[in-house]
């Protein structure tokens, strides 16, 4: 062997060994490393395939293991109801989560996709997670800290499921409950929104006091990233009409519909979502003004920004008809991720192509892309990719269900009680002979938790899930020797024949989800009004309005003893019967103007010409009995 190879040999061996220690150290890879040179050292690595991929949510229907590994997807999604089976356990959830996130895991780069799904009140997709009250109900509690509570509980049914990610809070401020959506707003007013963002610290974690402006923070394995939207102005569509035109001045839109979203960013929200509603006649999808120069720039949002479900499609009318200026106009405008969900491959086709073409430039993919993997790396998704079961007993949990129960209570708002201040008729007696519970609402869980709930639109029934129906807990409430008799719509002789000490009229609206629920009436359907006019004719009533904002009551007001706003209470019905039978006092505030009629809207707190039914801030007391 010649006297030089020895040395030679020794140095390729060397640089075997280091070739190889490289090869196993990866920079990105190492949670010791500063989040940008991690996010650096990966986007370094990253084709344009795999950065375009990151930038691809697809819907669960659509995604298979070989599918993430061949797009490079960066994310996915249940659209409402879309579920791996009916009635799926928890387990089942975190296998399918985990059989898509082996794909993205197999891929060079091992790049984990983050799947996200909308839990607006409770993990709402999932068979036996606790539904807390719909959002127009929470801003009535006025609670901060009970929000926050909330927050926490869905975070840990969601993770017990295996998901990360949650398209929530709904931070609309609804300015005309004509809105088919208002009752995923807290309020009218700006400021009860603003409080409730506490839920995102609940959701995600407390940021550190320490953190960067608009950096986001999603503190680890038991919390979920959250995502406050639609941004902006999605509340104040003209007559409530979904996804249509706000028309309000910048100072407007600043003052009403954009300052619960400086409280988002302030708590390190992790991801923002675009409204499908215009500004003064522009798209927000393609709102480059907004969404980068104001929200990214102005705001320093650094999370990333997400379209809505088919969002660019519907930059234009008819929605999907030039799908390239989708594509050009909503990534460009400044959107981060494109919730596709379903045409993909043409999806990342165009975006390809308008990238080599130089029409959308690398700059614009490198922001979006860093930005996805910020929040990747900030929650520990490459730490933690597969899920594991620890969590599948916080899934409608007692503790939660309790938690939940509480919320109800603090939901509804007394209107009316009794005839004469003098004789109210709530608290009601425990103990009394034979009382009536009448209603469509009264016994169906469904209608109690409204639309997304275990489907899109929701549905009517008990079967749908487990909770308590309102019937079930006044029976639970009331002494065992009270007769309890329930008829959904009985006739004004059955009421008057059976001489009943009092009756409970739960009736209100059907379930419904986003455009499905815009209304120019505000009626309480049939048999709701005859069930009313019946009972209350026949014998003393409190009417409970279960509604996904306020209706119109005033016609039957006269012949209502009691009355009260319950909302959408989700599961626990419980706490209805707590407030109607006296172990709780009523305490609940209007988060919402209650209108007269339909031709006085649009009308909110503040407004020059303001004759409501009930105001702003209206609602009754009462004390409990238990102390
Ligand atoms: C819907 C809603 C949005 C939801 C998304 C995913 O159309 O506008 O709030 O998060 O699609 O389900």
């Amino acid at each position: 062997m010649g006297r030089f190879s020895i040395p030679i040999m020794g140095f390729m061996l060397l640089c075997c060994l280091a070739a190889l220690t490289e090869a196993k150290y990866l920079k990105y890879k190492d949670p010791k490393q500063p989040l940008g040179a991690r996010i650096k050292d990966l986007m370094n690595k990253m084709t344009l395939a795999e950065k375009i991929g990151q930038m691809v949510q697809i819907e669960r229907s659509v995604a298979t293991p070989d599918v993430m590994k061949t797009y490079f997807i960066g994310s996915v999604l249940s659209g409402g109801g879309s579920v791996p089976a009916p009635k799926a356990s928890a387990e089942a959830w975190v296998n399918m989560v985990n059989e898509l996130q082996k794909g993205s895991l197999s891929t060079r780069l091992g790049i984990p996709m983050i799947y996200g799904i909308d839990a607006v009140h409770g993990h709402n997709n999932v068979y036996n997670a606790t539904i807390f009250p719909h959002n127009v109900g929470l801003g009535v509690t006025r609670d901060p800290q009970l929000i926050k509570r909330i927050g926490d509980a869905t975070a840990l049914e969601v993770r017990a499921t295996g998901i990360p990610y949650v398209f929530a809070p709904c931070i609309a401020v609804c300015r005309d409950p004509r809105w088919g959506r208002c009752y995923e707003s807290y309020s009218e007013d700006p400021k009860i929104v603003q409080q409730m963002t506490e839920i995102i610290p609940g959701l995600q974690g407390e940021i550190p006091v320490k953190s960067r402006k608009g950096v986001p923070f999603v503190a680890g394995k038991q919390k979920v990233a959250a995502c406050a939207k639609h941004f902006v102005g999605d509340g104040g569509t003209t007559k409530g009409i979904d996804e249509n035109n706000t028309v309000i001045g910048l100072n407007g839109l600043l003052s009403i519909h954009m300052p619960a979203y400086y409280n988002s960013i302030s708590m390190g929200v992790a991801t923002v979502m675009i409204s499908y509603s215009s500004w003064n006649g522009k798209r927000m999808h393609e709102n480059r003004d907004l969404v980068t120069d104001f929200l990214k720039n102005k705001l320093k949002f650094k999370g990333f920004v997400i379209s809505d479900w088919q969002g660019i499609d519907r930059i234009t009318s008819p929605p999907h008809a030039n799908y390239s200026y989708s594509v050009e106009a909503g990534v460009g405008a400044g959107i981060d991720m494109i919730m596709v969900p379903y045409n993909f491959t043409e999806f990342i086709d165009d975006l390809t192509d308008q990238v080599k073409r130089k029409i959308i430039p690398m700059s614009r993919i490198d922001d979006a892309v860093k930005r996805i993997l910020r929040v990747k790396f900030v929650m520990g998704l490459f730490e933690n990719p597969v899920a594991d079961f620890s969590l599948v007993n916080q899934l409608g949990s007692k503790e939660h269900r309790e938690l939940a129960r509480e919320a109800v209570r603090k939901t509804l708002v007394l209107l009316k009680n009794g005839k004469s201040a003098y004789k109210p008729l709530l608290p009601l007696p425990k103990k009394t002979a034979k009382i009536l519970v009448a209603g469509s609402h009264a016994d169906n869980l469904g209608h109690q938790c409204g639309g997304w709930t275990i489907t899109w639109q929701g549905l009517g029934g008990n079967d749908l899930t487990t909770g308590t129906t309102i019937l079930n807990a006044v029976k639970n409430t009331v002494d065992p020797s009270t007769q309890v008799v329930y008829s959904e719509n009985p006739d004004a002789e059955f009421v008057k024949s059976n001489k009943f000490s009092f009756a409970i009229v739960v009736v209100g609206e059907p379930s419904y989800a986003e455009m499905f629920g815009d209304s120019n009436n505000l009626t309480i359907p049939e048999p709701g009004p005859s069930t009313i006019s019946n009972v209350c004719g026949a014998v003393q009533c409190v009417v409970v309005v279960i509604s996904g904002r306020p209706v119109i009551i005033q016609p039957y007001l006269a012949k209502i003893d009691a009355l009260v706003a319950a909302w959408l209470p989700g599961t626990e019905g419980q706490g209805i019967a707590d407030l109607l039978f006296g172990d709780y006092g009523f305490t609940g505030k209007l988060a919402r103007t209650w209108l007269k009629t339909v031709d006085q809207l649009p009308m909110n707190v503040g407004d020059p010409h303001y004759d409501p039914l009930f105001p702003f801030g209206f609602g009754l007391t009462t004390k409990s009995t238990k102390n």
